[in-house]
């Protein structure tokens, strides 16, 4: 693909990992921070990404980091912003990127649940809105939700996915703005049935991760569950959900052992105590074994590919 000038707004979290995977992928890339600390933060942070992946230790200097929007995203083809999700300060932001960006730049927004739709709702080009669901770690992690919402043109979309599947990820096409996109539909419908058996006595916390880890998710990687259906048959997947849907949980709203929790002061590994209890030693086991296994992936992906 040609090399292409794209500017990232919001430097945090998201930001540098975004900024460095477009960057890693040949493109021009600016980064727009307006927080003077995580300015400064931003070169160790992405040199640290240069370092877990074994890339060249020069390529995070390829990526320009400015203090002002304007410069940052004049002349790009895209625009990806990764700001805190508030939604007015969202739309402010994208007010000022009509003003500052050229008309045909494509906007897209990393929001996690605020719709797209809202966010460009006062522009007068909203057929270049998109949506742009990275996943934490996004430099690591494949999967990009493009989130196309009632004005999105099809060719936004198309440029859209075109970039992000030439930069290596795995980018799907969202047909409609619905709340959770699917990836957290899915994870968090999954995640409601685990609390309930946990609130239930069924199982502890521990054994819903074991489950998991030892149990599906060891092929989930390879076969997603509608491969997964068709392969076991869907005469069987619908004996299955004959007997079973009935007694799945159907508590409306989060179920009140999560509200419980939360009103505890247990929020998980921050505060040594959640579904499970933490060291800071064995919380940092975690992290650490989630950041290389995930690493290794994306080494041998792009080995795969080279
Ligand atoms: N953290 C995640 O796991 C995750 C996953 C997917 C999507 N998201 C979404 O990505 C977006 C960014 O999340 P994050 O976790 O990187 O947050 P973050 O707080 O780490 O980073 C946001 C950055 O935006 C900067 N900022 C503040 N005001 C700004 C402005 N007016 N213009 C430009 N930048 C501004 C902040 O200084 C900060 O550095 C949010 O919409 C979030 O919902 C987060």
């Amino acid at each position: 693909m040609q090399r292409q000038k794209i500017a990232v707004v919001g430097g945090g979290l998201m930001g540098h990992g975004i900024a460095y995977l477009l960057a890693a992928a040949g493109h021009d890339v600016n980064v727009y921070e307006p927080a003077a600390a995580t300015r400064a933060s931003l070169p160790p942070r992405l040199q640290a990404i240069a370092d877990l992946l074994g890339d060249d230790p020069a390529l995070p200097q390829r990526i320009a980091i400015h203090d002002r929007l304007e410069p940052a995203v004049k002349g790009t083809r895209f625009v990806f912003e990764a700001a805190p999700e508030k939604l007015e300060l969202k739309q402010h932001i994208f007010a000022e990127l009509e003003s500052a960006a050229a008309p045909d730049t494509i906007l897209a927004s990393n929001s996690s649940a605020i719709p797209a739709t809202e966010i460009g709702r006062h522009l007068k080009q909203r057929g270049r809105v998109v949506g742009t669901h990275f996943w934490n770690p996004p430099h690591l992690v494949p999967l990009v939700e493009v989130v196309q919402n009632e004005k999105t043109t099809a060719e936004t979309v198309q440029a859209t996915m075109e970039l992000l599947r030439d930069a290596g990820k795995a980018p799907v096409h969202v047909r409609r703005d619905v709340p959770g996109f699917i990836g957290n539909r899915l994870q968090h419908a999954m995640k409601r049935e685990a609390i309930a058996l946990v609130a239930a006595g069924v199982c502890d916390a521990e054994t819903i991760d074991t489950v998991v880890k030892a149990g599906f998710g060891a092929r989930t990687a390879v076969l997603g569950p509608m491969e997964q259906s068709d392969l076991v048959g869907l005469d069987l997947a619908l004996d299955i959900a004959e007997v079973l849907y009935a007694h799945l949980d159907r508590t409306p709203g989060p179920h009140p052992f999560l509200r419980e929790k939360v009103k505890a002061g247990k929020l998980g590994m921050k505060t040594g105590e959640g579904l499970r209890r933490w060291t800071p030693a064995s919380a940092e086991a975690v992290r650490r074994r989630l950041s290389r296994f995930l690493a290794e992936q994306a080494r041998a992906s792009k080995t795969r590919s080279a």
